[in-house]
């Protein structure tokens, strides 16, 4: 969104980005185990997703597995990979018709070969939708893929004085991808554990105490109901804007 027509009344964010948190504590305060809890959150994408679609929004990006969830118990951290693996299985026609592309962000070479393989075939197959660009962030962290574009810069030669904010973000997994306008974080924790730093520089958020499994399409409506109301400013004074 260029920033002479993101203060418009009318204005729909192009890029969501949200931290799905509350899985676990949705669960346990059901009496079921964690998994449960992801199951159910599972669930909400499709509803989410719908109604990214019906609200014009071109770009969501989900936060399901970051680079430090490798440090939750095995069990929890396998039922994740089943569930990525199930998402591709049984949801990846759906999405297709609705005319969603999917991108990965992150890093797929800890993954087993074949989940590896079958994210890819699925990013390949959807490859020319152009409804909704839905960038799943699997195994993500945003100071892995700052590091990892800092390698990269330094691997192709890249000079100091080249070094610029557009080139950083061309290296990025997010390359080619608009800086998110709103983050969403459900569940009522306030912080943003290394969910799109870089990009996230001058997005708007919106938190809500609600668990991610019962975030539906009328939260959010209420948050881009909001978002109308922020002015964003990119460090300007408003009139300048
Ligand atoms: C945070 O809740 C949630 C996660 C770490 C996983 C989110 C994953 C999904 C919703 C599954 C969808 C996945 C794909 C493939 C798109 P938490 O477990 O930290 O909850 P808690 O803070 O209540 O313990």
């Amino acid at each position: 969104m260029s920033k002479e027509s993101s203060n418009s009344p009318e204005r729909i964010p192009t890029h969501i980005a949200i931290i799905m948190d509350g899985n676990g504590r949705w669960a346990l305060s059901r009496g079921l185990p964690r998994l449960a809890g992801h199951r159910a959150g599972t669930e909400n994408l499709r509803r989410v997703i719908e109604a990214c679609v019906e609200f014009d929004v071109k770009y969501l990006t989900l936060y399901a597995f970051s680079t430090e969830n490798w440090g939750r118990p095995l069990e929890e951290v396998r039922g994740l990979m089943r569930i990525l693996e199930d998402v591709i299985d049984r949801e990846l026609q759906e999405l297709h018709k609705q005319g969603v592309q999917l991108r990965h962000i992150g890093r797929l070479d800890r993954l087993k070969p074949s989940l590896h393989q079958k994210v890819l075939e699925a990013i390949e197959y959807t490859k020319d939708n152009d409804r909704l660009i839905l960038c799943v962030a699997f195994n993500y962290g945003g100071r892995d893929e700052i590091v990892c574009a800092i390698q990269h810069m330094i691997e192709n030669g890249v000079k100091p004085d080249e070094v610029s904010d557009e080139l950083v973000s061309q290296y990025l997994f997010t390359a080619g991808v608009p800086d998110p306008d709103l983050i969403i974080r459900t569940s009522g924790e306030l912080r943003g554990s290394n969910f799109l730093i870089w990009q996230g520089a001058y997005s708007e958020w919106y938190f809500t105490p609600t668990f991610w499994p019962d975030f539906g399409k009328e939260e959010l409506a209420r948050a881009l109901e909001e978002y109308k109301h922020r002015q964003r400013r990119f460090g300007h004074v408003p009139e300048s804007v």
